[in-house]
């Protein structure tokens, strides 16, 4: 199976399903670390539970060089062939994703190239958009701008708000992720 790390920031619930959907017999990747910039990530408890290794800095106020590189030395250390970010809220530095190359996905709460950035659902329920959705891509230097992988679509209510909306993509990316890094690592 393909060695997979994941970085989160927070809740982790991303993380949850492809750690759940790793534990199938027939999924090609197993999640051998979880790490973040947060040691407070609820996730991280989570993942502790799940029995997998997690790996925690505070990178608030400390140069990215210096959180990344021991973020790095953690997934090394456990050999990681691959990087899926699950709500990890910062940046990767250009040398950081030029070392990993094309070994990188996120998710994203949008339809790609649409709404790159933060508070997607608010600027697509402003933008008056019938769909929503998630997408999980390739991450590159430039934000939210790598290949697109796959997407999943989500109609808007006329009465969403950004939390209402946010709560059903969110479920929807829970069966979206899965899939797509199953099939990236795949071949
Ligand atoms: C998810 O909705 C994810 O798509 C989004 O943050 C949430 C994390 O939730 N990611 C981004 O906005 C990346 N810029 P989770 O921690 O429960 O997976």
């Amino acid at each position: 199976k393909r060695r997979v790390g994941i970085l989160i920031s927070g809740r982790g619930s991303n993380m949850a399903a492809l750690v759940e959907a790793s534990r199938a017999s027939d999924s090609p990747y197993e999640v051998v670390i979880v790490a973040s910039d947060n040691p407070d990530a609820p996730g991280l408890r989570w993942a502790q539970e799940a029995g997998i290794m997690t790996f925690a800095i505070a990178a608030k106020g400390m140069p990215k060089q210096q959180y990344e590189a021991a973020i790095e030395t953690a997934l090394l250390g456990r050999e990681v062939e691959a990087i899926a970010l699950a709500g990890y809220m910062r940046l990767l530095s250009d040398d950081f994703v030029a070392r990993w190359r094309g070994r990188i996905v996120n998710i994203h709460p949008s339809l790609l190239p649409n709404y790159k950035g933060l508070d997607t659902h608010a600027r697509a329920i402003a933008a008056g958009d019938a769909i929503a959705g998630a997408s999980v891509h390739l991450v590159t230097e430039e934000l939210d701008g790598g290949s697109v992988l796959g997407r999943a679509e989500v109609a808007i209510e006329p009465d969403d708000t950004p939390d209402t909306l946010a709560a059903r993509v969110l479920a929807a990316e829970h069966e979206l992720y899965p899939l797509v890094l199953a099939q990236w690592l795949s071949h």
